[in-house]
């Protein structure tokens, strides 16, 4: 007979999806749909299924999106399909029944499985993989965590996100490293311009590089295993900021060669917002000190940066799902069906007059994000008219070199919207002309 407790816990663990379980409500709630989709697509390739609306009507259907509004800044933070938004609602209500209890007690037992299944995600082993709330958190633990000192070299790139300019800049005001920012004119269809690049600027006092996987603010992709490869002949390490290429491209973390990798895991992963996760190549965990505390901070486990104090177990474990959904879609499937979104807008733009696009089409340099810009048209006139006359939200950038729209769509975007975005954009540089 099983006992009481244990009568109990398994009541509760049935109750509980994502990563702990194989009856996900991914399962329960679309499986025959995909099944049947998949089917459809299953001679094809991920280029020719990527064109297959068909087989993408029903991943659109799993997204909550408002029908008033049109989203192509997905770049910035992607939405949840419904899966996973019932997931962390089932287990925000379990939480709320008795917080220390199911928290601390039955959900966080879901956590070694999760890291089990973003390591197979990632490629990785289990023992490299922290899971956090976000990019910034994950690659500002390493920024902070490593042992650098006064006159040390950090590379960067003025291109870099905010958050991790800012972590060196006060690294280099409190501990006195050297951080030096180079700067690369987008778009770029070489590697080898970028890895000179880097590599023009390293000094015998160079320690570390840093690179965006993705840039976030045109959507070049950077060539990190040459740049790592080019930068460990020098005895560098590398730092990879992948906020925009996890869950969206087929890739696998340690093909980067780089030594950390931080993510967010609410963009193309569509995992609930505020997740995140911290790769670091086994043999580098021990020297990195955690962000926050630990009481062996300079343990080999990779769960010494896990110590967060208290915060939500509901969006932890909601990443399970998140999980699920995207491989039911297909990696290499998704990424080839966003690269097509984005193909298919920009090459219609940039052939109308006074449209310019800021990010190379080369399936190389670019998936998701696109740069556009009309002339006569500040980047903040524009996504303001787009978004006041036409409810088409995108995001204006003026960041350095860079002056342009950021536009990002996502599974969930269809082509129908895409022609209303392109017949928006003709009108207003027409306008803009006149
Ligand atoms: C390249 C890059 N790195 C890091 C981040 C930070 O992500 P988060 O706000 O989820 O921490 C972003 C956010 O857009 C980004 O674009």
């Amino acid at each position: 007979m099983i006992p009481n407790s244990r009568r109990i816990f398994l009541k509760q663990s049935a109750a509980l999806t994502g990563a702990f379980s194989l009856t996900s409500l991914f399962q329960q709630a679309h499986a025959a749909d995909f099944a049947a989709a998949t089917r459809s697509v299953s001679h094809l390739n991920a280029l020719e299924a990527a064109q297959n609306e068909d087989f993408w009507a029903p991943i659109q259907r799993a997204y909550s999106v408002n029908p008033n509004l049109m989203n192509l800044n997905n770049g910035g933070v992607s939405p949840a399909p419904i899966v996973v938004q019932e997931a962390v609602e089932r287990y925000n209500q379990l939480s709320n029944e008795g917080p220390s209890y199911y928290m601390w007690q039955i959900l966080d037992q879901g956590r070694e499985p999760l890291r089990q299944k973003l390591a197979q995600l990632a490629g990785a082993k289990p023992a490299e993989i922290a899971i956090n709330r976000n990019a910034t958190e994950s690659l500002n633990t390493v920024i902070y965590g490593l042992p650098l000192k006064a006159g040390d070299e950090v590379i960067g790139t003025k291109q870099d996100y905010p958050n991790m300019i800012q972590a060196y800049k006060q690294r280099a005001e409190r501990d006195g490293i050297v951080y030096k920012q180079i700067s690369f004119d987008f778009p770029i269809e070489d590697d080898d311009v970028i890895v000179r690049g880097y590599e023009q600027a390293i000094t015998p006092k160079t320690k570390i590089i840093h690179v965006t996987h993705m840039v976030n603010w045109v959507g070049q992709t950077m060539p990190v295993a040459k740049i790592a490869d080019m930068a460990h002949a020098h005895g560098i390490e590398v730092i990879a900021d992948g906020a925009h290429s996890f869950g969206l491209i087929d890739f696998q973390v340690p093909d980067l060669h780089a030594d950390y990798f931080g993510t967010s895991l609410h963009k193309f992963l569509s995992a609930p917002i505020g997740t995140g996760m911290m790769w670091v190549k086994e043999d580098k965990i021990e020297k990195l000190w955690p962000l926050t505390c630990n009481s062996v901070p300079h343990s080999t486990d990779i769960r010494k940066f896990e110590t967060l104090g208290t915060r939500s177990f509901p969006l932890e474990q909601g990443i399970g799902e998140a999980i699920n959904f995207h491989e039911a879609i297909g990696s290499k499937r998704k990424e080839e069906r966003i690269r097509y979104l984005k193909d298919y807008w920009a090459t219609r733009v940039r052939e109308i007059p006074g449209v310019e696009l800021h990010t190379s089409l080369n399936p190389k340099y670019s998936c998701a994000i696109c740069g556009v810009s009309v002339k006569g048209m500040t980047p903040g006139d524009l996504s303001s008219a787009l978004f006041n006359k036409y409810k088409i939200h995108t995001v204006g950038i003026v960041w350095e070199n860079i002056s342009c729209v950021r536009v990002t769509p996502h599974v969930y975007t269809t082509i129908p919207d895409l022609d209303r975005f392109v017949a928006a954009v003709s009108e207003l540089a027409s306008s803009a002309k006149a």
